[in-house]
């Protein structure tokens, strides 16, 4: 059904995100009769022009780029007249008051504010729009989108969570992590909460260990000055892959309810091993890449790159090992990596069970190990789920190999070209907080890397080399191979080949 009217306000109208993102989710959302009819577009910026200004430019994207966005022709023409463009500067009165009017004009007063804008103008646009009254819910709900990076460290997070939600209630704030909006991401807890041979292993009792990764093949190319003031674990770890790592290890909640899911979520995230300086030491690796060749194609090294610091020590890679201290995830090792320009576009969860705790079988290899269970979480490229197992190998000798049984969205459904935002958007104007993130979980993830940010705030030494087109440094195997375990390469084998 679709969801009810609003009028979506973009402060940023004309940057990256909104042509890039938003207007293409919207368009794939009128198509797929998901919008009301009389939703509007309001578009806010510090450049110069009209309503025409901005329809014309984001015409001209969404004719030349390759977005993922599926719509006919009459979609857009229906939506472009409802795009408008007010021009204004975000920390002035004016803009607002420009805003107040266009809103009141409206028959619903609904409207949703989204901050498509550098971090720097968050605080400053909620005090304008507080002031103004533009928060209030009167007639019409009024909601507040937040992109990331939500805060550089724990300290600026809760700043910025403390003057936020001084003027607008949490039930109105809408922070954006936009890997939930990822269909395998939402898959994880269907996975694990409709199916009884899957949750009832999902322990402990059972799994020795849990692999997250997130790997890039692109490198930082022309996004030097936000990426070398930030570097790979800001940029992903207490966001992403904290979200992934809270779907795989949250208890499962009462009812599906967004509070219910989200305090779930919250205690995992709040169960994080806050480590010591010397622990933080021990349980991380970082890399950055020097020049390689990544896909076929020649990439220079990152302190190479433009508004990159030649002595550069901000990292593009991290590993981490982390413990969930809890009950059921107690003594579980959770492996997370992420970085840039690495082998291949990767993001998955693996899961690996115990050794069966009596082997009459040998397996194959030098060591007649058997190779444990493994639940791969494939969240991208390939969507799927697979699910690792020993069999007999055919012939007179016992011997085991694992094989795989794989189950690859693209075999059963036609996903379509969606950008992942449309599950994001709806939801917050249906009002289902379910899919952002709230203020304590926020700062719990923050709380978890802080350790590592002091640590590596004070570190002389350069992160340690890969190079581009690789897994990461060697610091990051040894990380896991003292523990006699190894990081699952990607799967290429498991890869949809016919695209
Ligand atoms: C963003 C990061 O939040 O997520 C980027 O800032 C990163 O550096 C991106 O490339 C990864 O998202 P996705 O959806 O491409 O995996």
């Amino acid at each position: 059904a679709p969801a009810p009217p609003v009028t979506l306000v973009i402060f940023g109208a004309t940057g990256d995100l909104t042509r890039r993102l938003l207007v293409p989710t919207i368009l794939n959302m009128t198509q797929g009769g998901l919008v009301s009819d009389s939703l509007q577009i309001l578009g806010v910026g510090l450049e110069p022009g009209d309503d025409e200004m901005l329809r014309g430019k984001l015409e001209a994207f969404l004719a030349t780029s390759n977005i993922k966005a599926n719509y006919s022709d009459q979609t857009w023409q229906q939506l472009r007249s409802r795009i408008f463009y007010l021009q204004g500067d975000f920390t002035q009165d004016a803009i607002y008051t420009q805003i107040a009017n266009r809103l009141a004009e409206q028959a619903d007063r609904n409207a949703a504010y989204y901050l498509a804008v550098p971090p720097l103008f968050f605080g400053d646009i909620v005090d304008k729009l507080a002031d103004h009254g533009l928060l209030t819910e009167a007639d019409g709900f009024r909601r507040l989108v937040i992109e990331k990076p939500f805060g550089t460290d724990l300290a600026s997070a809760k700043a910025l969570n403390a003057r936020i939600l001084n003027r607008v209630p949490e039930t109105q704030v809408y922070r954006v992590d936009h890997f939930l909006g990822k269909e395998t991401v939402q898959n994880i807890m269907t996975a694990r909460f409709a199916n009884m041979m899957i949750e009832s292993l999902w322990s402990n009792n059972f799994i020795d260990h849990v692999q997250i990764t997130a790997a890039e093949l692109v490198d930082v190319g022309t996004r030097g000055k936000f990426y070398d003031a930030t570097g790979a674990l800001r940029d992903m770890v207490p966001n992403h892959l904290f979200q992934l790592l809270a779907m795989v290890a949250m208890e499962p909640p009462n009812s599906f309810d967004a509070e219910a899911i989200r305090d779930e979520k919250g205690k995992v995230l709040k169960a994080l091993r806050i480590y010591s300086a010397e622990e933080a030491e021990q349980n991380a690796a970082r890399g950055s890449y020097t020049a390689g060749v990544s896909n076929d194609t020649a990439i220079p090294g990152y302190t190479e790159l433009p508004d990159v610091a030649r002595d550069s020590a901000t990292e593009t890679f991290v590993a981490l090992k982390l413990f969930v201290d809890t009950w059921r995830w107690a003594g579980v090792p959770f492996y997370l990596r992420t970085g840039k320009a690495m082998t291949a576009r990767d993001t998955e969860i693996v899961v690996t069970f115990r050794q069966v705790p009596f082997a009459q079988f040998k397996g194959k290899g030098p060591q007649r190990r058997l190779t444990p269970n493994r639940l791969i979480i494939q969240v991208q490229p390939d969507e799927g789920l697979h699910i690792e197992i020993s069999i007999k190998s055919p012939g007179l000798s016992v011997d085991t190999v694992p094989v795989s049984l794989d189950f690859n969205y693209a075999d059963f459904f036609d996903i379509g070209k969606l950008t992942g935002y449309e599950s994001l958007l709806y939801d917050l104007f249906v009002g289902d907080q379910t899919l952002f993130q709230r203020a304590d979980s926020i700062e719990a993830g923050w709380a978890a890397v802080q350790p590592f940010l002091d640590l590596w705030s004070k570190e002389t030494k350069r992160p340690d080399p890969y190079p581009a087109g690789s897994m990461g440094p060697q610091s990051a195997d040894m990380l896991i191979e003292r523990d006699e375990r190894k990081w699952h390469q990607p799967d290429v084998a498991h890869r949809v080949k016919a695209r």
